[in-house]
């Protein structure tokens, strides 16, 4: 009889989720997915919110915390920290535990919520991103809008999105509830305050990706208020 040694990591996220309505194992897969093949996206989006070491920067569906990993070693030296919200509390206890030692520095702080209602104080963020995640969001204009109102004057907002993909999912009907339409998001990021919308192609390992950008206007967003 041959006996398997589960990792101990694996067996410890088997019985943390083994009661969710997901098979944990397919977590297991996805976050591996999540974690290889969208490395690059996440660090371009980082490399794009240009993040300063005193900076405080938002990820909205940090999934399985690549880019909240990279985005932290940005701010290592100083005072700055790295917020992460996810609306899935698998993410979030995944995320929890990678980085118990980060959240103790207070350098990453995650939480469990909706980009719909940030739980963040207005004019919070020097920048935010997301990868790979708005075509999941159900209510476009709020989440704009929230983006918009947990941003500081003068910041910028940064989504890359692997779109091929994702329209491939799409047209093959895989996740239903997703809306792969971006320029429904851009139009909901000028309607909600944002300046300077637009998208840049970038090229990696041979494929190319959309890379969405907008801005506060410094002067703008204070007269609003
Ligand atoms: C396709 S995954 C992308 C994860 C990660 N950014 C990556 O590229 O590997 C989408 C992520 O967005 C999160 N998400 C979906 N809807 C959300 C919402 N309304 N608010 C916050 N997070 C959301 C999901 O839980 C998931 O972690």
């Amino acid at each position: 009889m041959s006996v398997i040694r589960p990792n101990l990591r694996v067996a410890v996220f088997v019985e943390r989720f083994a009661e969710s309505d997901i098979p944990a194992q397919l977590y297991i897969l996805k976050f591996h997915r999540m974690r290889l093949s969208n490395r690059h996206l996440e660090q371009k989006a980082v490399d794009l919110c240009d993040i300063q070491p005193d900076h405080d920067v938002l990820e909205v569906g940090f999934g399985g915390g690549e880019g909240l990993k990279y985005a932290a070693k940005q701010v290592r030296g100083g005072s700055g920290k790295i917020f992460g919200i996810d609306i899935s509390n698998v993410c979030v206890q995944h995320a929890s535990s990678k980085f118990k030692r980060l959240i103790r520095k207070d350098k990453i702080d995650v939480s469990l919520g909706t980009v719909g209602n940030l739980p963040y104080e207005p004019n919070t963020f020097h920048s935010a991103f997301h990868v790979n995640t708005f075509f999941f969001w159900s209510n476009m204009s709020l989440a704009c809008s929230e983006l918009y109102r947990v941003l500081r004057p003068g910041s910028k907002l940064v989504s890359v999105v692997d779109l091929k993909h994702y329209s491939v999912l799409k047209k093959k009907n895989l996740l239903p509830m997703m809306s792969v339409d971006p320029i429904n998001y851009m139009f909901s990021l000028e309607a909600a305050g944002f300046t300077d919308v637009r998208v840049e192609y970038f090229e990696e390992r041979g494929v190319e990706y959309p890379a969405f950008l907008a801005s506060v206007e410094p002067d703008l967003k204070v007269e609003l208020e």
